[in-house]
């Protein structure tokens, strides 16, 4: 199979070194990629929202499959554009599908429609800013308020007053996010532990479970600073123990896939469960219609079967039957950032040495190669040391040691991945 993969991002760089892995693969292709991705295919200088010029590419190129990595082009409608006589399948869902996590309003509604626990939740736009005042009052401490639309994962305010909170509200709807902020859904805040729970569904009622993971957000060490993209990952989670998945599977995986059905809704691909644990129940934090960053480029090393097969049977309705086994160890990622992120940073630097790690796996993500074929920085999240261990301790112990191997100027990683897992 020719295989194209969208995206440029971590997350790609681990989904492209799984695929490269498959022995149905004959080309893969990346577009755009990143300066580690042509460790395991081809890139192809193609932006994942061009879908004119990804038609040119797919049609010269005999592609069977597309996989879709980030939201932006199934949110803009890529597996409705290819749902056509002669297309390569596609693996992510259609437009109504991509809602789950292009409209957060959306989601809400489908949540509720299908009995799936979330917080409590109201919606509100500028014609109904003194309502949304109106209903803040009547929450407690902190407010949680969220942009209805796509925001780059920053659409989310938690304020821990209620002037802030209606300063927040006034702001968001009077255009903070542009677009995406015109609506805003104001929930109850929910205290717990949250982890990423990823599953491959295929349209037809099946779906598998991937390994649960738990992501690291705030770029200080103890959960402190700003947000970010991700700062690492760990897989399994301890918290997300049989009994808990038994509660996340009945209470929130089916009645998704079912709901999906009955909604009428054609979903194959990846679905990403952003869950909350509170005291032993689950509730959904967030949907999104894609794999997690970084979570992917932990999960990917303890998949044991054939991905490009599983995406395959998802993107064609025929999962049933497939097998997704999942190795028993624990993988840990650690995200190496550039020099002031989230926040403004300068990029050009070079990456000294990558090849010296043996005892992990690195997956570029804001890399490239300049015109003498040198590896420099080009983004926030520069790259990620993944590594596989019997424990949590033996997987950070050799993502830890690789990371003293690679240097760029400015680097920085959190020394804690983890620890609260120990
Ligand atoms: P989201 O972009 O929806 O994942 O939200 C970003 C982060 O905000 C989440 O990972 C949570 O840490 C936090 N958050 C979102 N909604 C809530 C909520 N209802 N209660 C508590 N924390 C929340
Ligand atoms: N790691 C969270 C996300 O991918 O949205």
């Amino acid at each position: 199979m020719n295989v194209l993969l969208l995206g440029s991002g971590g997350r790609e760089s681990a989904l492209a070194w799984k695929l490269s892995q498959s022995r149905e693969l004959d080309k893969l292709y990346i577009a755009p990629g990143n300066g580690g991705t042509p460790n395991y295919g081809t890139n192809v200088a193609i932006s994942p929202m061009d879908f004119g010029a990804i038609e040119k590419f797919v049609n010269d190129h005999q592609i069977d499959l597309i996989v879709v990595g980030n939201e932006d082009p199934l949110v803009g409608g890529i597996a409705d554009y290819f749902d056509k006589d002669g297309a390569p399948l596609v693996c992510g869902p259609k437009k109504a599908g991509a809602m789950l996590e292009g409209s957060k309003d959306f989601a809400k509604r489908f949540m509720a429609r299908h009995q799936i626990p979330t917080a409590s939740y109201k919606s509100f736009d500028s014609s109904s800013l003194e309502e949304g005042i109106k209903y803040l009052e009547t929450l407690k401490p902190p407010y949680v308020l969220k942009a209805d639309g796509l925001a780059a994962g920053k659409g989310v305010l938690i304020l821990p007053t209620l002037k802030e909170a209606v300063d927040a509200l006034r702001e968001m709807i009077g255009g903070m996010f542009g677009k995406s902020s015109s609506t805003v859904v104001i929930e109850e805040f929910l205290s717990g532990i949250e982890c990423s729970v990823f599953v491959l569904t295929d349209g037809k009622g099946e779906y598998k479970i991937l390994p649960v993971a738990k992501d690291y957000k705030r770029i200080g060490e103890g959960d402190t600073g700003l947000n970010t993209g991700g700062m690492g990952a760990v897989s399994p989670v301890p918290f997300a123990d049989s009994e808990f998945m038994d509660k996340v599977e009945k209470r929130i995986i089916i009645p998704t896939v079912n709901g999906l059905i009955k909604d009428g809704i054609d979903y194959k691909g990846f679905i990403f469960f952003g869950l909350i644990n509170v005291d032993g129940d689950p509730y959904v934090i967030e949907y999104n219609v894609r794999m997690g960053d970084p979570e992917t480029e932990a999960v990917m090393l303890r998949i044991d079967s054939d991905l490009l097969h599983l995406s395959t049977a998802s993107a064609k309705g025929s999962l049933k039957g497939e097998e997704l086994k999942i190795k028993p160890e624990t993988a840990v990622t650690v995200m190496m950032v550039s020099g002031g992120y989230p926040g403004s940073y300068p990029k050009g630097f070079p990456i000294k040495g990558i090849e010296n790690v043996k005892e992990s796996i690195v997956f570029h993500a804001g890399t490239s190669e300049n015109e003498s074929g040198d590896i420099i920085t080009s983004g926030g999240r520069v790259l990620t040391v993944s590594s596989l261990g019997t424990n949590i301790e033996e997987a950070l112990k050799k993502s830890y040691s690789s990371l003293e191997k690679i240097d760029f100027e400015g680097k920085y990683f959190r020394k804690d991945i983890g620890k609260d897992l120990m």
